[in-house]
Formats: structure tokens, C-alpha cells, sequence
């Protein structure tokens, strides 16, 4: 018995090792050796393992990044010595000066830096024990910070654990501290937002924002959604430098297995600095995440210490800033576009403005909450932001004896300028919605949605395509793009009968993608991808979904009242219906694959209560409604378990008195797996 535990546990070990090393290979280096379902099979395989026998169960296995426990209130915790913040230079003769100073105060001019790339998030310390990570703490005040390790967890270029091989590989103790950049990329930015805005949620204004928000997140199940990245640049033992020189702490930690930027550099002088500078300016547009300039440090610890500090800042290191991608213009005009869902965006019409290399004439206002908090008139002169990749917003009003204010203010329109149709703005939500269920903008972004990589993935049908489509009556709904013809697309601008013989080979293809795409494509409110995932999932065909009632959809994982109510009130509407019989004659994928539930725990309920070893809610909740169990807010005489964790409250004491049955985590596991 006792060596079959022995060898199990050597299995389940073996597998984590297998995973970490993917985790690695995807998130860490960005290069993996095998697709996606390949990994999500070692995955479920690990899972299992662990919800047979729970006992088994190590805070470092890479099942328990989102293990955590909500926070329920803010942990404040000490630094193990201040995290500084950097002095910024914005021209090449204050960098010089930067220079002569630290040659002046070393008595030196032979000095090496090493340059690397000013990331734009929030500085994060990590500290491992034995190799593990046991806390993450935010930067904070530099003195003391935020405990947010459930959250650090989920992020995974953070390794939860590494091997004393590794450790030793890279010259680094088993317990030691790393410093560096949280950030959120581009793209999980935007796609947050996007989410964000179909649920009529505020938006995060930058990348920055998002990071710092995400990371201070209560329940870790929700950093874990949003696509996190941290970039280590600093190792300590008892708050002090380990390594003698910086660019030796770079390359340990990179051997280590920790995520460090490749764009570094140690250089000799000046001119050096300045080429590595102008180097990463070009590349700046094409990066995946925001940075705001370069970091260059002297190389040597030693040096660095004899240096020192003022104030909050050392001597040894300098920011130099690429120029602001921010630019001062005047707002012309307050015009309104209508979204897919109905939304009014209100959007500044700006004095053409150059903005880090490309001209701005319109940034976003997002509603009307936001032109009020801005206070923003039309005529004002204002200060618009870039980022990256992001869509211009306007940050504040600008008032001086040179930049006078507008005068004139902008009211909501009541009627939709696209179709005339009423406006309502419902109590609670930020945004105005065009109530029109055939407003032809609605239709156009309708369309383009469906189409889109993420969707039905139509390439070629952009912008241009649908505007013509949409304009001449062509496409009046989803269903008719499937009605097309090679006449009909050769009856327009541009189109020869490769291209048009190109769309419709796309159009087909799009036929067979899974059902959860569909789903999403049909642009049901609150119905983004993840929902519709789990829809799919749950249901297992278009038809079950279609006839689902409010209450059977309200057990959808991440499906509560608003967007059960939202999707029961899609599939009651007769046209919608027809929308989709068309669908279905077209040839689109209605069969999905349903998850299979398991039947041990059919007709049980379960309360849940205080904080488990080992499972986030969410993850608990998950493990017995797989099991084909349900799981309740409150205790009542109709509570089967209540599964009690440390500093269970007043559920627990409600159980009791009623006496309904009490169990814990490990309970809780053999149920699910059916062992009792
Ligand atoms: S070194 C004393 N290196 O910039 C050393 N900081 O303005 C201080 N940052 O709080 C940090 N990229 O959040 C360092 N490669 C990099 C960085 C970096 C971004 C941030 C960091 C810090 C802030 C200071």
C-alpha cells in the first residue's frame, strides 16, 4: 500500500514536471513544443490524478494557480528593503549629464551598463522559499505593499516552484527574492475592454491601469481570466543585490527559468547607450505590450553601492523617456457612433495632431459619465493619450491663457444618428443605447463581429465588404451572408473572380467551425466568447440552448441573472428564431460536444463556507457541479453538506443548528470521487 503511494505520488510528480516545463516553454519563452489540447490533456490527466486523491494535492502543482483564497480585505506587507523608484531624463544632454555624474562621484569613466527596456506596469516583489514561491508583494509606498500572492499565482511566466537543479544551474540560493514588471499585453487589454464594454462594465483607460487593477483583484479567479506577464529584472537575498553584476543577475534568472526581456543589452559607453535607444524606438510599435522608455544601470554592485542613493531614487540607474505619446489639440466637434449592441460612443473630433509618429484627428469618450467627469466642452483644448495599440482618449482639459475654454456642451442625442431610433439610457448602466433592433449600424457591426478572426473568421470581409453588403440590402442579417453569390460579390467595387471566389471559399469554411462560435457570433448581449463556451458546453446543441429556460441556463458556469434573462429573452424573439432555422439550413456546426457531468452527486446540495486548503470557490463549486451536484448560497433544511473550511462563519453554525451534515475539503473530495 505504502509504495502504491510511493509510486503514485512519483506519477503525479513526473506529470507536474512535464507541465512546468510546457507552462515554460509557452508562457516564459514563447515557443511551445506541443499544441494547446496536447497540453490540456496532460492537464485533465494531472486533475484527475488530484481529485482522486486530493491528499496528494502540493500548493506548487500547476492545477493550484488559481487555488487561492479570495482576499477579503487589503494584507499590508513590509518590503525586505525599499523599492525605489527611478529618476527620468527626456533628452540626450540630461542623459549625458546622468553620465558625468556617475563618472565624476565613482572617479571613473570605464564603466559598463546595461541597458533594457522601461516596461510600462507595476513592479512586483516575489519571494521564494526552498524554491517556492510563497508571497508577491505589490511595490506600494517602495516601503511597505500589498500581499497579493493568490493573484501572483495565477500568472503563469511566474513559476510556482524550481528545482534545487535549477536553482543551482543558475548560482541562485533556494531563498531569495526577484523584482520586476507585472504587466498586462495589448491585446489582453483590449479584449478585456471589449468584454468589459459588452457588459456595460467602466473600461480601464491604459495597460497600466488594467495591471494594477487586475493585480489588486479580491477573488484570484478573476486575475486569472486576465492574461497577465511579469518580466523579472532584479534578484535579492535579505533585501541586497545577490549578484556582482547586474547583467550576471539577468542571465541567472533567465537560466532559472524566470521571464526576462530579451531586449538587453551591456554596453561600454555612450554612444552605445544611445544606438541601444534608438534601436528599441523603432521596434516600439510592433511590441506586444507597452513600455515607456529605457532603463540603463551601472553593470557593477559594488559600484552601484559606492553610488548610492537620493532620496527615493539611486544614482546608479536613470529612466530616459521616449517622448510622451500624448499630444495637446482642441476639440472641434462631439460626433456619436453607434455600436453592434446599440451603444452611443460619444467621440471628440480633434484638430489633426501628430502623436508618436502618427496624426490623431478623433479619440473616444467612451460616455457620458466620462465627458462629465472630464468636464469636456466642445472648443476646449484637451490632452489626448495613445497607447500602443490603443484607440486615442482624451485625459484632460487643458485651460491657460493660451488655450482658452469651449464653451459649447454636449447633450446625448435622443434619437439614434443613424436611424432615428430612441435612445434610452437605463437606470444604473453609463451607456445610451439605440433601441432599434434594426438599426443599420447595429447591423454593420453585427456583421463585422460575426465575421472576425475571433468568430466565424470570414478573412476578407472587413470594412469595405460590409459597408457595400450592408448599403445595397445584400446582408440585412447574419443568415444572408451564407445566401451569397459569385454574382452577387462580382456586382461590386473591386471584386475579380479570384476574390470573390476567395470570400466564398472562406464563407464555407467558416461552416465548420464548433458550435461556441456560432453562438458568440450571434451577438446575444453579455454573451461574450467565454460564455459562450460554457453554453456550448452545457448544452451541447444549438436546439437545447434555444429551448433552455431562465432557470436551466442560470446553471451555466458564469451565467447569472442579468445574462440568463439576456439570452432567454435572444431565443424568444420569432425572428431570431427564423435567424437561426436559416443557420441551420445553411449548414453551420448546431452540434457541439456536451460536458459530460458526472452522476455521483445528482440531487445533492451543497453550501460552501469558509476558506479551503487547496480550492478557490469557483474551483470547489466546479468539482461538484461536474459531479452532477449543486451548490447553494444558503443553509436550509434542504442542504445536503456544508463544506466548511478554516474561519467558517455563520453558515456553519446555521448547519449545526439545523444539523445538517458538516464536511471539509477532503470530504469534499471523496464524494466527488465517489469513494464513500
Ligand atoms: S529598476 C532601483 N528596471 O519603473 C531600481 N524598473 O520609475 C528601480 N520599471 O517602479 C527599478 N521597467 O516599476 C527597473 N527594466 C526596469 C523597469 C523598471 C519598468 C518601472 C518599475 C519602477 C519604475 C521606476
Amino acid at each position: 500500500m505504502a509504495t502504491a503511494t510511493k509510486d503514485l505520488e512519483k506519477k503525479i510528480e513526473a506529470l507536474r514536471d512535464k507541465i512546468r516545463h510546457h507552462e515554460y516553454r509557452y508562457y516564459v519563452l514563447d515557443d511551445p513544443e506541443i499544441a494547446d489540447a496536447e497540453f490540456d490533456v496532460l492537464m485533465n490527466q494531472l486533475k484527475k490524478l488530484e481529485t482522486e486523491h486530493p491528499a496528494l494535492v502540493t500548493p506548487d502543482s500547476p492545477t493550484q494557480r488559481v487555488g487561492g483564497k479570495a482576499r477579503e480585505g487589503v494584507l499590508k506587507a513590509r518590503h525586505s528593503s525599499p523599492m525605489l523608484s527611478l529618476d527620468n531624463t527626456y533628452s540626450q544632454d540630461e542623459l549625458r549629464n546622468w553620465e558625468r555624474r556617475v563618472h565624476e562621484l565613482s572617479g571613473r569613466t570605464d564603466i559598463e551598463y546595461v541597458c533594457e527596456l522601461k516596461l510600462d506596469g507595476m513592479s512586483l516583489a516575489l519571494h521564494y522559499e526552498d524554491g517556492k514561491l510563497v508571497r508577491g508583494i505589490t511595490r506600494g509606498d517602495g516601503t511597505t505593499g500589498e500581499d497579493v500572492t493568490p493573484n501572483v499565482r495565477t500568472v503563469r511566466s511566474i513559476p510556482l516552484s524550481i528545482s534545487r537543479e535549477k536553482l543551482k544551474e543558475a548560482g541562485i540560493p533556494a531563498t531569495f527574492e526577484v523584482r520586476g514588471e507585472m504587466l498586462m499585453p495589448i491585446a489582453a487589454f483590449k479584449k478585456m475592454n471589449e468584454e468589459r464594454e459588452q457588459k456595460g462594465l467602466s473600461l480601464f483607460a491604459n495597460p497600466r491601469n488594467a495591471t494594477a487593477g487586475t493585480v489588486r483583484q479580491l477573488e484570484p479567479s478573476i486575475t486569472a481570466q486576465r492574461r497577465l506577464d511579469y518580466f523579472s529584472y532584479a534578484l535579492l537575498q535579505n533585501g541586497r543585490t545577490y549578484f556582482e553584476r547586474h547583467w550576471k543577475t539577468l542571465s541567472a534568472l533567465d537560466t532559472a527559468g524566470f521571464k526576462v526581456n530579451p531586449s538587453r543589452k551591456l554596453v561600454k559607453n555612450f554612444d552605445e547607450i544611445w544606438a541601444f535607444i534608438e534601436q528599441e524606438k523603432t521596434k516600439r510599435e510592433k511590441l506586444p505590450y507597452e513600455i515607456d522608455g529605457i532603463v540603463i544601470k551601472v553593470d557593477r554592485t559594488a559600484l552601484q553601492e559606492e553610488l548610492g542613493y537620493t532620496g527615493k531614487a539611486p544614482r546608479w540607474a536613470i529612466a530616459y523617456k521616449y517622448a510622451a505619446r500624448s499630444g495637446i489639440t482642441q476639440i472641434e466637434d462631439i460626433i456619436v457612433q453607434v455600436g453592434r449592441t446599440g451603444k452611443l460612443t460619444p467621440v471628440a473630433v480633434l484638430k489633426p495632431v501628430a502623436i508618436g509618429g502618427t496624426t490623431v484627428s478623433r479619440a473616444t469618450l467612451h460616455n457620458m459619465d466620462e465627458i462629465e467627469r472630464l468636464g469636456v466642452k466642445i472648443g476646449d483644448w484637451v490632452e489626448v493619450e495613445r497607447g500602443g495599440d490603443v484607440i486615442p482618449k482624451v485625459t484632460r482639459v487643458v485651460e491657460d491663457k493660451d488655450h482658452p475654454r469651449g464653451h459649447k456642451t454636449f447633450h446625448m442625442p435622443e434619437r439614434c444618428p443613424v436611424c432615428e431610433g430612441n435612445v434610452v439610457r437605463t437606470e444604473g448602466e453609463a451607456d445610451h443605447r439605440c433601441v432599434n433592433a434594426n438599426c443599420p449600424a447595429k447591423l454593420r457591426e453585427t456583421i463585422l463581429h460575426f465575421a472576425s478572426r475571433g468568430v466565424m473568421n470570414i478573412d476578407g470581409m472587413g470594412d469595405a465588404l460590409v459597408n457595400q453588403l450592408t448599403e445595397r440590402g445584400m446582408v440585412k442579417n447574419v443568415a444572408d451572408i451564407y445566401g451569397l453569390t459569385k454574382k452577387d460579390l462580382l456586382s461590386l467595387e473591386r471584386f475579380a473572380d479570384k476574390s470573390a471566389q476567395n470570400i466564398l471559399n472562406e464563407i464555407e469554411n467558416s461552416k465548420k467551425l464548433p458550435l461556441e462560435r456560432v453562438i458568440y457570433g450571434l451577438g446575444i448581449r453579455f454573451v461574450g466568447e467565454r460564455t459562450a463556451q460554457f453554453l456550448a458546453e452545457h448544452f451541447g446543441s444549438m436546439d437545447a440552448l434555444m429551448n433552455a429556460k431562465e432557470d436551466e441556463l442560470l446553471e451555466v458556469d458564469e451565467v447569472g441573472p442579468r445574462i440568463a434573462q439576456s439570452i432567454a429573452e435572444f431565443f424568444q424573439e420569432p425572428k431570431n428564431r427564423e435567424l437561426i432555422e436559416r443557420l441551420r439550413k445553411a449548414g453551420l456546426t448546431f452540434a457541439g460536444k456536451k460536458k459530460e457531468r458526472g452522476t455521483k452527486l445528482v440531487g445533492k446540495t451543497f453550501v460552501l463556507t469558509g476558506t479551503l486548503p487547496h480550492y478557490s470557490r469557483d474551483e470547489a463549486k466546479k468539482l461538484i457541479e461536474d459531479a452532477g451536484g449543486k451548490v447553494t448560497g444558503s443553509v436550509s433544511k434542504k442542504t445536503d453538506y456544508v463544506v466548511a473550511g478554516d474561519d467558517a462563519g455563520s453558515k456553519l453554525d446555521k448547519a449545526k443548528e439545523l444539523g445538517v451534515k458538516v464536511i471539509d475539503e477532503k470530504g469534499m473530495g471523496k464524494l466527488v470521487s465517489g469513494s464513500r
